[in-house]
């Protein structure tokens, strides 16, 4: 297939993450391990497939640990460019930040935490025969209810941008996927922090600018939250998250070089196993990431969870639908549930906690 012409992309990376603390304490949320590599990889790559070569990140927060991991974007077939923010620009402020590395008329921005399937030629061809000044990936959701909604007239023209509501008018949601066109990006007010679903696209609505939908009910999730991360890595390691990154259908569990998995163990749901992870017999490990050296102990239950690096779930504690910092130890039989939290290095004594919700 051609090369797009006339396209580059921008990659927004700059935020703290504060949904999914501890975890991105240490690591920026794009650079967290997802089915094995940083979960920027995956968006990088689907870019690179769609033939777009020349990519600027966006950074702000731990801003060094993209250039030390992508360098010069070589391995992956693209020209990676960085540009830092010394205070958090927000999207849009972060979007007119890279202005000056911009050469190409049509600008993709990509959220850098979204997974998903949309046919990224399919969005740069309806900006294109929309002539529109701005173009808006939606995505049709079951439950348009938790997010604000965007709906579009009869040529697919965005007419409003919604607040969340109990009756939203239709199921189109900012999947977070843009075409601009250069002089939209040049014309952002520069050097203060500026929203794109809050100031800029509103009012560019209200200008008269022309906004273009490109509607498609693809795989697409927003990985901000614990929930949402593990369902991400998960699917991906099952082959139902689409990414260019990975080898095709990767099965019930992924495990990396260097780990050890007991013959007696159980690994399913999509479960990513760590470098230098071990996994004791009789443990079940279900739909989990477990991030390098990490460590569960005969007969312990990981579910929908993420263990960080070096985490140590001691022998018959349950760990379900929570999250455990680097290096923090679970001690033997304690159990926790319901989107528990425990921060990096804290240590539980045996039997010691029983359905807590933050540690
Ligand atoms: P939370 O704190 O958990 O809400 O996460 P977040 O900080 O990543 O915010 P959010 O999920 O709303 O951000 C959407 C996308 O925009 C992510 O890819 C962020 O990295 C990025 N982003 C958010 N704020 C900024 C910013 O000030 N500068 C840059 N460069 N990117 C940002």
């Amino acid at each position: 297939m051609s090369e797009p012409q006339g396209a580059e992309a921008v990659v927004l990376v700059g935020g703290k993450g504060t949904r999914l603390r501890p975890l991105t304490l240490s690591a920026p949320k794009p650079m967290l391990p997802t089915a094995g590599v940083p979960f920027l990889t995956h968006l990088l790559s689907r870019i690179r497939e769609a033939g777009i070569t020349h990519v600027v990140l966006g950074t702000s927060y731990k801003a060094e640990v993209f250039q030390e991991h992508f360098g010069d974007g070589s391995g992956l077939g693209l020209e990676l460019e960085y540009v830092v923010e010394d205070e958090p620009l927000d999207t849009a402020g972060a979007i007119r930040n890279v202005a000056h590395k911009l050469r190409e008329p049509d600008v993709m921005v990509f959220n850098g935490d979204i997974l998903s399937g949309v046919d990224l030629r399919g969005v740069l061809t309806t900006h294109r025969q929309a002539r529109a000044d701005v173009t808006l990936h939606l995505v049709k959701v079951d439950d348009p209810r938790r997010f604000g909604c965007v709906p579009t007239d009869e040529d697919g023209r965005v007419t409003a941008f919604l607040e969340k509501t109990e009756n939203p008018p239709t199921d189109q949601i900012n999947a977070g996927c843009y075409v601009f066109r250069r002089e939209v990006v040049e014309a952002i007010p520069q050097g203060r922090p500026v929203s794109v679903e809050r100031e800029t696209f509103p009012g560019l609505l209200a200008a008269g600018a022309r906004l273009q939908g490109h509607v498609d009910a693809s795989y697409w999730l927003d990985l901000g939250t614990p929930a949402a991360f593990v369902k991400g890595s998960a699917d991906l390691v099952r082959g139902i998250a689409p990414s260019a990154a990975l080898a095709e259908g990767t099965g019930e569990a992924l495990v990396l070089a260097g780990a050890s998995v007991d013959e007696g163990a159980t690994l399913s749901g999509g479960t990513t196993v760590g470098a230098g992870c071990t996994v004791a017999g009789g443990a079940v490990v279900e739909g989990s990431v477990l991030f390098d050296g990490a460590v569960v102990g005969e007969g312990a239950r990981v579910e929908r969870s993420v263990l960080g690096a070096n985490a140590l779930v001691q022998a018959g504690a349950v760990v379900s639908d929570a999250v455990i910092g680097d290096g923090a130890v679970i001690g033997a039989r304690c159990e926790l549930r319901h989107g528990a939290r425990v921060w990096p290095g804290v240590v539980l004594p045996e039997a010691g906690v029983r359905f807590s919700t933050d540690v």
